[in-house]
């Protein structure tokens, strides 16, 4: 009886260290195969480091970061990428030659820049679609910005001092 009990308990242990082993596998290949994605890696890169200048109230050289739409419509001097090619986007150039952001700012860290890169290179992949997102964009942004999602501050009282 209580050998058999031992047996069945050593064999649910190998089946618990399998399972394991296989669970810890795939987590390994899911994030083997996931892509870097716009919404969840570029953007908030983008926003933080470049949103000042390029978003809704500014738009320097005509150029705004928060969407696919927009990244593609481009600036002045055109679609501010080329899907798949990062040396020849200028959003990239302007990165690499030291130009942006402007020197007086903060600057984008190295794995920043080569997640950008390895983003374009791999065909700048986007959950919204490149047309028409802006809506959807402006939406998720405002989202962000929510008062409930934002920390906890202080208010600031008005005419109640004595
Ligand atoms: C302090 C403001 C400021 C910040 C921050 C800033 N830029 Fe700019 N950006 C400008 C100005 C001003 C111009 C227009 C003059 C020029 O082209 O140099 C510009 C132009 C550009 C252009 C050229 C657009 C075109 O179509 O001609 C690109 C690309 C660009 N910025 C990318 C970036 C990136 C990427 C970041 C963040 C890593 C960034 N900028 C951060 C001010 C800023």
């Amino acid at each position: 009886m209580t050998n058999s009990k031992s047996i069945t308990n050593r064999l649910v242990l190998i089946l618990l260290g399998m399972l394991s082993c296989v669970s810890s596998d795939t987590v390994v290949a899911d994030r083997e195969v996931s892509p870097v994605v716009f919404e969840e890696h570029v953007r908030p890169v983008l926003l933080a480091k470049c949103g000042n200048c390029h978003s809704d109230e500014v738009r320097e050289a005509n150029l705004d970061f928060r969407s696919m739409a927009a990244l593609m419509r481009g600036g002045d001097s055109g679609p501010a990428l080329v899907k798949g090619r990062a040396d020849q986007s200028v959003l990239l150039e302007r990165i690499d030659a030291g130009e942006m952001p402007p020197a007086d700012q903060p600057a984008l860290t190295s794995s920043e820049i080569e997640l950008i890169r390895a983003w374009i290179d791999a065909g700048a992949v986007a959950n919204e679609s490149d047309v028409n997102s802006d809506e959807w964009s402006r939406r998720l942004v405002e989202g962000e910005q929510y008062w409930a999602f934002q920390p906890l501050q202080r208010r600031q009282q008005s005419g109640t001092s004595d």
